[in-house]
């Protein structure tokens, strides 16, 4: 049979990342530079490989409750008061394999076919393709670069036409690929919009440890009556460097949490049992995960400064000062008129710099590229050069 001609509609709708091809681009030609990955290059910390090598001579390889493992639960509770300022118990938290997996539980379990959900734009790639594979409605919040990608109460409720319709509105920060870290402020006028629709709050705090500067991170959940409108998710995967662990988790009110659990079953189960032990390891030493993270977070700032620095000498970039995450989002502008794709296409062919076009995050995307400086410093610096060099045809 022609297996395509049975392939759902759900999947034919579903566009394919752009980014996925380009990357293979990058991949399979050796000089070319690649700025596009989202991960970490840092291997995990040997404390916490050192753990799952144990884990798993141990014969813990099996499943583990669909909540996720009690010792990891309680020293996520512990790191939450500890570092976010939120109140939670064991039953507030679920762990999964990534936040990638958390996020796609909590719309699953709170959007039914045709409703709404708010998302930054540009945002994190996974937020729009996840929502309409539910049958959703992903609803734009356009994000610009002249106020720092900030987003405001009032630029929330512009947006909500349907206030019936409305599920969720998801926030992130620091942010991806933006790099902006919303402040207090911000999140004290979007809590306020929560409270006003009645409306759940998904704060996505991958990024949580990447802070530059004199940026803070705040988490939404943490201000005054907010225990009941927030979901807040974490990852192990930019902290510790462990992706391919497959570890995150969500804290929220205990019945969305319960739903979520309840659906798990049916997705992955569990997360990766030994993968768990790392993770409590992880967050338990507390003294070697300081140690770690500080190192980490000490070369991105090195980076940091040296990608923003040689951005805004190349004619036809615009850069900001992102206080965030791993990721510079310059605007564009040259003589030459190239929507965001055709810019990277021309960047891979011409510089061998490969980076991820704008729209890849959202329509709002348009007219920017994302670089991550997940990168070591020197292909970083040669990277620079190779652009600064040739970007001049473009102008
Ligand atoms: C903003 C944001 N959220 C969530 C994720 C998912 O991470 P993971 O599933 O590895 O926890 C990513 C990964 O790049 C991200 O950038």
């Amino acid at each position: 049979m022609n297996i395509r001609s049975v392939i759902s509609e759900r999947e034919r709708n579903l566009p394919g990342a752009m980014i996925g091809r380009l990357l293979k681009i990058a991949e399979e030609s050796r000089d070319v530079i690649s700025l596009g990955p989202g991960e970490p290059d840092f291997c995990a910390p040997a404390y916490v490989v050192d753990a799952m090598r144990s884990a798993v001579a141990a014969c813990e390889t099996h499943y583990s409750p669909t909540d996720g493992r009690r010792e990891l639960k309680e020293a996520i509770v512990k790191k939450l008061k500890r570092e976010n300022k939120i109140d939670a118990r064991p039953e507030n938290v679920i762990v999964t394999a990534g936040s990638t997996e958390a996020i796609m539980l909590s719309l699953m379990c709170l959007v039914d076919p045709g409703e709404e959900v708010l998302v930054p734009d540009p945002g994190f790639l996974g937020y729009i393709p996840t929502i309409e594979l539910l049958n959703g409605f992903a609803i734009s919040i356009p994000l610009k670069q002249d106020n720092g990608f900030q987003i405001n109460g009032d630029a929330i409720r512009e947006q909500i036409k349907n206030p019936n319709k409305l599920r969720a509105i998801i926030i992130n920060t620091p942010g991806n690929p933006t790099g902006t870290v919303l402040k207090k402020r911000t999140l004290e006028e979007i809590a306020d919009v929560a409270i006003e629709y009645n409306v759940p709050i998904l704060a996505d705090e991958a990024y949580e440890h990447f802070i530059y500067d004199r940026a803070r991170h705040v988490s939404i959940g943490s201000l005054n009556g907010m225990e009941d409108y927030v979901v807040t998710f974490h990852s192990f995967s930019k902290t510790f460097a462990m992706p391919g662990f497959r570890v995150g988790y969500a804290v929220g009110p205990k019945p969305l949490i319960d739903a979520m659990s309840k659906v798990h079953i049916y997705t992955s189960l569990c997360a990766p049992t030994p993968s768990q032990i790392a993770a409590a390891v992880a967050l338990n030493d507390t003294k070697n995960a300081k140690k770690s993270i500080g190192e980490m977070v000490g070369e991105y700032a090195r980076r940091r400064k040296l990608i923003l620095k040689r951005l805004s000498q190349i004619k036809g970039f615009h850069v900001d000062n992102p206080e965030g995450a791993f990721y510079a989002l310059p605007s564009f502008f040259f003589k030459k008129k190239l929507t965001s794709v055709d810019l990277v296409e021309w960047m891979i062919k011409e510089a061998r710099v490969a980076a991820v076009p704008g729209t890849e995050f959202g329509r709002c995307g348009e007219g920017y590229v994302r670089f991550s400086y997940a990168t070591a410093y020197d292909k970083i610096e040669t990277a620079m050069d190779r652009l600064e060099q040739k970007m001049k045809k473009l102008n």
